[in-house]
């Protein structure tokens, strides 16, 4: 575990970051930057090593100031527009969220020669858009599809060259489709899986692009954030990039079925057409990752049904609910 150490992590309020902020709170001091356009404060702990700010990552000046004042020992990029479909739609003000305000980040380092111990960036699986090779690997051929994936990579590169070029300890990571407690299902354009759940809860339609034959690595959020761990730890990472997901694919249609299951009850799914830009298939290589020491310790079945116990019994599906409510 990283211990005793400043730790900056941007979209720390929002799915992946509020967990890993779960997981690091205790011995750390944790700076969350978020602006809560998609994140929420219910997702965040009370603590007195939680260091909360409003704010945009695209304000370079307030990022350059925070970077200046904490020196961090660790750094995790996180804040991103993660939906593919709204980058689509909005490629201009997503592409300064999820690469200018990043590069800016990484200048500001470089420039004021801040001794960072490493720093990482969350890419993404959706760079190698619709390649025939299957599983991808870390060196599948890249074909990003959307303003989305071109950004990832773009900054994927950034990160990975200003550490080459400048000396700064950089990793990044491809996450494949994360799921799990605290993804916010308020938009649309939200991960497949808060939507699916949400529509078992509480019963209501259930939007299917295509003929849910498409497959994802579906990935528990409690792995991808011991990856995070992993990774940030280990000197041998620096300067590479890593699949993080289980290795195998399932298709829309089965995971219908489990949660049909687990919820005992037949989803609501009305059918359409596929969504401009997606992606048929995909499943991660997690070999380098594997190598590490990393196990993705929850199956599908597992996954789904500890997201489900925690959307169900406790306290953290509150964040998802709250969303709702404000929202819907
Ligand atoms: P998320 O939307 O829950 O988290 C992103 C957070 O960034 C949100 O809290 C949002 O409010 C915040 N944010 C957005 N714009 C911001 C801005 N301008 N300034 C400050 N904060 C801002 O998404 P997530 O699923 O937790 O994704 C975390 C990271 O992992 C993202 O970079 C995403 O692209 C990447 N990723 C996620 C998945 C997945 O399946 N969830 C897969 C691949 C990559
Ligand atoms: C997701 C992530 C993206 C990440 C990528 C990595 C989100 C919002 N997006 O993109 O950040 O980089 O994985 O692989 O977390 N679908 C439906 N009905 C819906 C919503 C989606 O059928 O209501 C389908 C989509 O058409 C798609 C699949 O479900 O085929 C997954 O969609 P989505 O959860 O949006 O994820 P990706 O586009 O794979």
């Amino acid at each position: 575990m990283i211990q005793k150490s400043k730790i900056l992590i941007t979209g720390g309020a929002g799915f992946v970051g509020s967990n890993l902020v779960d997981a690091l709170i205790g011995t750390n001091e944790i700076v969350v930057v978020d602006d809560l356009s998609m994140g929420s404060l219910n997702n965040l702990p009370r603590s007195p090593h939680l260091h909360f700010f409003k704010h945009s990552i695209t304000d370079a000046a307030f990022m350059q100031q925070l970077l200046k004042a904490w020196c961090f020992d660790y750094i995790y990029l996180l804040a991103a527009v993660a939906s593919v479909a709204d980058t689509i739609q909005r490629p201009i003000a997503t592409h300064e969220i999820n690469e200018v305000a990043n590069l800016n980040i990484l200048e500001t380092i470089k420039t004021e020669r801040l001794s960072v111990q490493k720093l990482l960036f969350a890419s993404s699986a959706a760079v190698y858009g619709n390649q025939p090779e299957l599983p991808k690997a870390e060196t599948s051929p890249i074909d990003p599809l959307s303003p989305y994936a071109i950004d990832k990579f773009a900054t994927e590169r950034f990160t990975i060259d200003y550490g080459r070029l400048f000396d700064i300890p950089t990793v990044a990571t491809r996450f494949f489709n994360v799921y799990g407690s605290k993804q916010n299902p308020s938009s649309p354009y939200s991960g497949v899986l808060s939507l699916l759940s949400d529509s078992a809860k509480f019963d209501t339609p259930f939007t299917l692009f295509g003929d849910g034959e498409q497959t994802r690595d579906f990935v528990y959020v409690k792995d991808v954030v011991q990856a995070l761990i992993l990774l940030m730890r280990l000197p041998e990472t620096t300067g590479r990039v890593y699949n993080v997901g289980t290795g195998h694919g399932v298709s829309l249609n089965t995971i219908i079925s489990h949660f049909e299951t687990i919820g005992g009850h037949k989803l609501r799914v009305t059918r359409t057409m596929p969504r401009l830009g997606d992606i048929q298939k995909s499943f991660a290589d997690i070999t380098a990752l594997t190598k590490l020491g990393y196990r993705a310790n929850y199956s599908i079945a597992d996954g789904l049904l500890d997201y489900w116990r925690s959307l169900t019994t406790d306290q953290s599906n509150d964040g998802q609910n709250d969303h709702r409510k404000m929202k819907g």
